[in-house]
């Protein structure tokens, strides 16, 4: 379908009845429209020559990041930026952490600065509910460990938006090490709610062990399967760094097992391919097809600016109607 077709209901609801984001586990549809809706709004907000609102003048966004991140840290800052917030930035590296400071008295710290918002990475699966309980700020996951990934999910969600006119029957295959992924289990809670169909795939050591806990989805080893009626393919990057050991014999086996490759793309001549990001080139995607034109990993990420500055709105107190939002 064309880029033209903009998925674009009118959100039921006005305002996000929620203090945290935590995770998509439990939203309902409204809920994802009314976000991905105001992001609309933002992103005309990043069409313009001066790209910047006063929306959130006087509140103050910490972003605290424990583990690397290249897109989810810098757009989180830019968001903040375009609508006026200040921010404040913590990384694990060359901060008090080393000394021996928790989790907890590094984030009580930097709120007792007088932040409004903070947006958190962690290693650790439940971080971000752990500090939701011991700060008054809103809490924001940008990532916890294999749990989630919720504002990827959103970004994800607002870029197929834009290129389908709905997301009932959409089929959305999420192709590599889904066990170790949280921007697949987040993806799969959005896109389960939003009526999309779901397949998982991969090798069985990189499928989930206990696919009841993500209701809906269909799971293949396959990939041919996986491809076969599918609209979008995700592709998800190997995490080494949260394997304790092996699950396939070597990156060019799995490359020649479950890369997508020119030639998928040839044989599915409407499939789109997308990515969170970061991209290893010739082990989940052949090179060419990072670059082909129905790799859509970019917009993406351009997506995430202006999802980040709904997030951040809508948890600040915004709501669809206010006046002088965007
Ligand atoms: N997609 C994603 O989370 O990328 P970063 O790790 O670079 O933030």
């Amino acid at each position: 379908m064309s880029k033209e077709s903009i998925q674009n209901p009118q959100p039921k609801i006005q305002n996000l009845n929620r203090r945290h984001l935590l995770g998509l586990s439990g939203w309902g549809a409204e809920e994802i429209q009314l976000v991905l809706q105001t992001a609309r709004r933002f992103r005309e907000v990043l069409e313009r020559p001066i790209p910047q609102v006063p929306t959130l003048r006087g509140t103050t966004v910490a972003t605290l990041f424990f583990e690397p991140s290249t897109r989810t840290k810098l757009s989180f800052q830019l968001a903040a930026s375009r609508l006026s917030a200040s921010t404040v930035s913590f990384s694990k590296s060359g901060s008090s952490v080393a000394k021996g400071e928790t989790l907890k008295d590094t984030a009580q710290n930097i709120e007792a600065m007088k932040t409004d918002l903070v947006v958190l990475r962690h290693p650790s699966p439940g971080a971000p509910h752990f500090l939701a309980r011991h700060l008054d700020a809103a809490l924001i996951s940008a990532g916890d460990g294999a749990h989630e990934h919720p504002t990827q999910a959103l970004l994800d969600l607002l870029t197929m938006a834009e290129r389908f006119e709905t997301f009932e029957g959409l089929r959305v295959s999420i192709i590599g090490d889904v066990a170790h992924s949280r921007v697949a289990r987040s993806n799969v809670f959005g896109l389960r709610a939003l009526g999309a169909e779901v397949t998982l795939c991969g090798p069985p050591t990189m499928l989930p062990s206990h696919p009841a806990g993500l209701p809906g989805v269909r799971t293949t080893s396959a990939l041919g399967d996986a491809l076969d009626g599918c609209d979008v393919a995700m592709a998800l990057r190997i995490q080494l760094e949260r394997q304790d050991e092996p699950l396939f014999p070597s990156l060019r086996a799995y490359h020649a097992h479950f890369g997508l490759t020119r030639a998928h793309l040839d044989a599915h001549p409407g499939l789109l391919v997308m990515h969170p990001g970061p991209v290893n080139r010739g082990v989940e995607l052949e090179s060419e097809v990072v670059d082909h034109e129905r790799a859509i990993i970019l917009d993406q990420v351009t997506n995430g600016v202006a999802l980040r500055m709904a997030v951040l709105y809508l948890l600040a107190g915004g709501g669809a109607e206010d006046e002088g939002a965007a």
